[in-house]
């Protein structure tokens, strides 16, 4: 029996890649250059198969030169990469990793919100720099963290998890802003309260940005709900670049209308806003929240079974648009 052909984009851990290996002819990109579109479209010409990061745009035109394709198995939660609606018309499932990665994100986002609030960067450097000659009564004195109110803007398993953590862990009072209200069981397990937008950001003391990427999501904090926010306020926005508006931000930030920021994605990444650069208050990591060794390797495990599953069983284990296998 041939075996099908799949199109793995990006580097992986090798061990995933040689399951692979085992069952389909493999093309792969061990070596991690970027596809440009026209080399991602040639690569994937007579594949069944394709394993994707974000990186790598699927959209109509991409489809219509690929006819073969049957799956696009992206090794992320988020698939703003995908054009899903052009992927069910041409009947080519798609599927993403949740689950594996909520736990490992949401300590991330936690980690964010500690280092932007308690300027753990910013400190650094000075050290670094051989600026600390004393002690000082305010040397990089920030913002308290435990409790004090936290509002979570997408109120997904990762805005759970970062819920649960502020409210047990830190004695935080949780606020949340979702495009559907969480179930009295949730809400209670989370003990966060559902309010609107403007209330979240007028009353909390940290916002948190874990909304997926889509047109409706896009600027979901500009300069408006910037000006909504405590001065003492901080920002974490652990999502998608494109969620906040960066211009905006340095704005605020730069004129301390807000105390301080923390960013691990960014618009256009991985370009960085450049002022974004030159201010103090931010805290910036490159796109990092999944890092662990094992988290990153169960959503590579977890996107390698979803193209062995589906192409050789037909039963994909975290199918996107379901509705191509029927
Ligand atoms: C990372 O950003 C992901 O969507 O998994």
């Amino acid at each position: 029996m041939t075996r099908a052909a799949v199109l793995v984009a990006r580097a992986i851990f090798p061990e995933v890649l040689d399951q692979l290996r085992q069952v389909f002819e493999v093309d792969h990109n061990q070596d991690d250059v970027v596809l440009s579109p026209g080399q991602l479209r040639e690569r994937l010409l007579g594949k069944a198969g394709a394993l994707t990061t974000g990186s790598e745009r699927i959209d109509g035109p991409t489809l219509q030169a690929c006819p073969g394709l049957k799956i696009v198995a992206n090794m992320a939660v988020g698939f703003n990469n995908f054009d899903i609606e052009a992927m069910t018309r041409a009947g080519v499932l798609a599927t993403n990793t949740p689950d594996v990665l909520t736990e490992t994100t949401a300590d991330f986002g936690f980690a964010l919100l500690m280092a932007t609030a308690r300027r753990v960067t910013e400190s650094e450097h000075y050290l670094r720099a051989g600026h600390w000659h004393q002690w000082r009564y305010d040397l990089f004195a920030g913002a308290e963290v435990h409790g004090t109110t936290l509002g979570i803007i997408g109120m997904g398993r990762i805005g759970q998890g970062i819920a649960r953590r502020a409210a047990h862990g830190f004695g935080m009072r949780v606020l949340y802003h979702n495009r559907s209200r969480l179930g009295p069981e949730l809400e209670r397990q989370c003990k966060a309260g559902y309010v609107d937008k403007a209330t979240l950001l007028r009353e909390s003391d940290h916002v948190m940005l874990v909304v997926p990427y889509s047109a409706a999501s896009h600027h979901t904090i500009g300069a408006r709900e910037l000006a909504l926010m405590k001065p003492g306020a901080t920002l974490v926005n652990i999502a998608r670049g494109g969620i906040v508006d960066d211009a905006a931000l340095v704005q605020v930030l730069r004129e301390r209308r807000i105390a301080a920021a923390g960013l691990d994605v960014f618009e256009g990444e991985p370009q960085v806003h450049p002022d974004l650069l030159t201010v103090p208050n931010v805290v910036l990591t490159p796109h990092i929240a999944s890092a662990t060794v094992a988290t990153r390797r169960a959503m590579a495990q977890r996107a390698a079974d979803n193209l062995i599953d589906f192409l050789l069983r037909g039963r994909p284990r975290t199918p996107l648009n379901p509705e191509v296998l029927t």
